[in-house]
């Protein structure tokens, strides 16, 4: 095949059972399940075991996975060490990409994985997997404190994964609803097909590199504002807006201009990303708990969301993921800068899946190309320039 498709738009890269998107309905499905019954029922420890291995897990199963994520929170001096010597006025995602990739030199092993059956050495890829993901909220969460010129605040093993996150954030035990709220954004964001980061998982776990460096690569390549980024950028243009008044106005211009509105649009989705509704609910929820104290840029963010429906569906274009969850976690406190982090916490339960589905039939990625350059031709030297 020469045809190049850019983006590679509708070209399979692999074959996968994690997960799957209905883009024309609107439905997302982890392992068969449709994200609302997980948003309703499950809780992101019980979501990021279905999709590690493929099956709800029993209670036996989910109690043992909790207390190996709990236990496995602590953070290595020589790691504190690094973070209190990165520049603060780096980007969050900047520095977990860093903190990531730098522990595979703590926790070697990936040799394991070497040989004719790549995926033979199930503990090593276990224990890897609990290793990421119970420490990457406690890398975030202390950087918070670091960067601001404090001590961070220590793990705790007696509380659920959300709980702890936004403990070691604020340095006290999360509001029951607060922590809610959180699990739901975390199950919501853990997965989603064959997207550029998990493109990334799959391109560097098929070279067999360190686990470490393939979830690096990851986070890397979901700080970018068309990927992952777009939550900050969605709080900021709404803060630019102002007003729901003004929303027509800036979203015409925009448009005029041929630059994006952030938070809309997907290669996948021709309608309403289901997240982005199940996000909206959840942000209705919250400030009905609060007494109907709307924020402000709520409004502003439905006044866009009307406008851009009105401009963009003939183009299947609609609101994304983005758009609602980070006036979410700015209602929580949370610094805009450190939104596409919390994105990276809860995706890397599917970057892992990817990884281990990669490992399991191994292939490395070696595309063509259509080739645009020159034709032969032969060294000119430099006097004859
Ligand atoms: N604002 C305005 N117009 C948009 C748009 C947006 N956010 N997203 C897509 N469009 C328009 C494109 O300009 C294009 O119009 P055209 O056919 O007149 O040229 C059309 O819709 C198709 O979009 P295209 O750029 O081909 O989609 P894509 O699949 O290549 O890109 C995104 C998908 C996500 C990169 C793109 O929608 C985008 O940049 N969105 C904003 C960033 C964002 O929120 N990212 C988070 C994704 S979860």
């Amino acid at each position: 095949m020469n045809e190049y498709l850019p983006g590679l738009a509708g070209v399979p890269a692999t074959q996968s059972n994690i997960s799957d998107i209905d883009g024309e309905n609107g439905i997302l499905f982890y392992r068969g399940y449709p994200i609302e019954e997980l948003a309703e029922y499950s809780s992101f420890e019980e979501t990021s075991r279905l999709l590690l291995d493929g099956r709800l897990p029993t209670a036996a199963e989910l109690a043992d996975f909790t207390c190996q994520l709990n236990e496995n929170r602590r953070i290595k001096f020589h790691t504190r060490g690094m973070m209190k010597n990165l520049p603060a006025s780096g980007h969050p995602m900047e520095m977990l990409q860093t903190v990531v990739a730098s522990l595979g030199m703590f926790y070697p092993g990936s040799d394991c994985l070497t040989g004719g059956d790549a995926c033979r050495d199930l503990d090593y890829i276990h224990n890897t997997t609990v290793k990421i993901m119970a420490r990457l909220p406690c890398i975030v969460t202390m950087w918070e404190h670091i960067r601001n010129g404090y001590d961070p605040i220590e793990p705790r093993t007696d509380l659920g994964y959300a709980e702890n996150f936004l403990y070691m954030l604020n340095g006290k035990e999360p509001d029951p609803l607060l922590a809610e709220i959180m699990d739901v954004c975390l199950i919501l964001h853990a997965e989603h097909t064959i997207n550029a980061s998990t493109f990334a998982v799959l391109v560097n776990a098929s070279t067999l590199a360190n686990p470490y460096t393939v979830m690096a690569a990851a986070i890397g390549a979901l700080s970018g504002p068309l990927h992952g980024g777009a939550n900050q950028r969605v709080l900021e243009m709404l803060k630019e807006i102002g007003t729901p008044d003004k929303a027509e106005e800036y979203v015409d211009k925009k448009l005029a201009n041929k630059e994006v509105i952030w938070g809309m649009g997907h290669r996948e989705y021709k309608t309403k990303d289901p997240r982005a509704t199940i996000l909206q609910g959840l942000m209705d929820k919250f400030m009905a708990a609060r007494g109907g104290d709307l924020n402000p840029m709520f409004e502003v963010a439905k006044a866009v969301e009307a406008v851009c429906e009105d401009r963009l569906a003939k183009k299947g274009v609609y609101a994304n993921v983005d758009f609602y969850s980070g006036l979410l976690y700015s209602e929580m406190g949370i610094p805009a800068d450190q939104f596409t982090t919390i994105f990276a916490i809860a995706r890397s339960a599917g970057w892992l899946a990817h990884w281990r589905e990669q490992l399991s039939d191994n292939r490395i990625f070696r595309p063509t190309q259509v080739y645009t350059g020159e034709p032969r031709r032969s060294y000119v030297p430099i006097s004859k320039r």
